[in-house]
């Protein structure tokens, strides 16, 4: 049984691959090729199975299971800004440091030097006759000043609860025992070796 992820980010297939290192983990544009797929949802769960979805239909195949992560990054103190925009915060195509870049700005506008924030994940599973979705949150804080290179995205600027240094300093093993997406993949794992098991009968 294939795995196949509705993802072709580098930094959430290599988190996800890690996770679920005796399965075969495809990114769909190994497949498909690449593919825009339009997130019209308005949350990170509507959002993730438009993926899933639009993948797992676009492969017209019953022994695959797709998933699909929709996460990002919520800054209260900026009316839950970037949120699910998080990936296109500085406008559409742009990078993640454009986007990090962004978030620093919109923090200096305000005077905030820190403020509490929290990166959600939404997964969703698609299989035949099957739709899951799942959520982890990681809790924190962001800072305007960025510092370290580890992670990707708004890593830099994000200290988790309970530490003093960013994701982008923190040892990565840290990040991946702590993380949104962790805590979602350990609620969907267990209901894809459901899918599995289902799938060999
Ligand atoms: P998506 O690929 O549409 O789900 O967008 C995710 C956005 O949230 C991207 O801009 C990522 O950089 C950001 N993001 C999600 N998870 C993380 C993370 O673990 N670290 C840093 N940025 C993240």
């Amino acid at each position: 049984m294939q795995i196949i992820l509705a993802t072709s980010n580098k930094g959430k297939v290599k988190e996800i691959r890690s996770l679920f290192e005796e399965d075969e983990v495809i990114p769909f544009s190994e497949i498909l090729g690449p593919m825009e797929i339009e997130e019209n949802g308005s949350t990170f769960a509507e959002n993730a199975l438009i993926k899933a979805r639009t993948i797992f239909g676009k492969l017209g195949r019953d022994d695959v299971i797709v998933i699909s992560d929709d996460s990002g990054i919520t800054v209260p103190a900026l009316n839950g800004e970037p949120g699910i925009y998080s990936a296109r915060y500085a406008g559409k195509g742009a990078t993640d440091r454009d986007n990090l870049n962004r978030l620093v700005e919109e923090l200096r506008k305000k005077g905030l030097k820190e403020a509490p924030a929290f990166y959600t994940a939404a997964i969703a599973i698609v299989a035949p006759g099957a739709e899951y979705v799942v959520h982890g949150w990681m809790y924190g804080r962001v800072i305007d000043t960025p510092r370290g290179e580890g992670g990707f995205g708004y890593d830099p600027m994000f200290i988790p609860e309970g530490f003093d240094q960013t994701l982008g300093e923190l040892d990565p093993a840290v990040k991946k025992e702590l993380s949104h997406r962790s805590k979602a993949l350990a609620l969907a794992k267990p209901i894809i070796e459901m899918l599995k098991a289902r799938s060999v009968r």
